[in-house]
């Protein structure tokens, strides 16, 4: 069995985040993000990784773009590219150029997808074994899938995703390890629940109150698992798998729909037993 071990990230500092001024996801709560409490929430994960030994890299977030703190849904890193996303709403089209510009000043190669194709990067894609899943319905669709295996080559497992507060795959979907991954069904369309439960050796069910209390959203590196706080028997059941439970209040964050995992954009990685 493998652990991913992160290595370093890409955050961005939500200096101003707390302008938040549309939604489109229904987590969303526009003029009600506290901006010290974000500020102090986001300090927080850093110091956590920081304390696992991940080196984090720091990009400052510009003005009139509160969403670019989410720099997981950016791109994809893989093999020294990125994989630029295309974001589906305009408020959010003008976060990847300031991503694009961090990317190439740091040395990556940056691609991008076919003009008519949406992707919002990790946000909806999890590379897992020798698979890919990506998740299709509300911000991308079925016709990405293609050029994603062409671009990786690898094949994608298409996660359907029916419930609009599960907009994005990394919403209510967690891999833990290369055997394991939390999901939670009603998320997802029957073809791909029967889906994943043909392919993932060990596919454990979030109850109601975890996937509301956005357990899907956790970060696993090496034995520990940063998660939003307060999910008591999500922190159990890490523990009966032999895992670190490492709670962090991200609740500012939860109100744009976003959580751990949007926050951390994984720059490099290693794969352990
Ligand atoms: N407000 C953002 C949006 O709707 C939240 C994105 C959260 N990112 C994620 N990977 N789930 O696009």
């Amino acid at each position: 069995m493998l652990h991913k071990v992160i290595k370093k990230v890409l955050m961005c500092e939500p200096i101003h985040f707390s302008s938040l001024n549309y939604s489109i996801n229904p987590w969303m709560k526009p003029g009600k993000i506290n901006k010290e409490k974000s500020l102090k929430e986001w300090n927080n994960l850093v110091s956590l990784y920081k304390s696992l030994d991940i080196e984090v890299e720091i990009l400052k977030q510009m003005p009139d773009v509160p969403d670019m703190v989410f720099s997981t849904d950016q791109g994809i890193v893989h093999g020294g590219n990125l994989l630029l996303s295309r974001f589906k709403h305009k408020q959010r089209k003008n976060e990847s150029k300031h991503y694009e510009k961090w990317f190439q000043k740091n040395g990556y190669k940056v691609k991008t997808l076919p003009a008519n194709l949406h992707l919002e990067g990790n946000g909806e894609l999890f590379f897992w074994n020798d698979l890919i899943f990506l998740g299709v319905g509300f911000r991308s669709n079925k016709s990405v899938a293609k050029a994603i295996s062409r671009f990786f080559g690898k094949e994608v497992v298409v996660i359907e995703i029916v419930d609009p507060y599960f907009f994005h795959l990394d919403v209510g979907f967690f891999p833990l390890n290369s055997n394991t991954i939390f999901y939670y069904p009603p998320a997802y369309s029957q073809k791909s629940q029967k889906k994943l439960k043909e392919i993932v050796p060990n596919l454990i069910e979030f109850t109601k109150t975890e996937a509301f209390g956005f357990c899907g959203n956790s970060v696993a590196t090496d034995h520990h698992v940063v998660y939003q706080e307060g999910n008591y028997s999500f922190d159990n059941k890490l523990r009966h798998l032999g895992y670190k439970p490492d709670p962090v209040d991200l609740g500012e964050f939860v109100k744009s729909g976003g959580g751990a995992h949007c926050l951390t954009n994984i720059l490099e990685e290693t794969y352990e037993s």
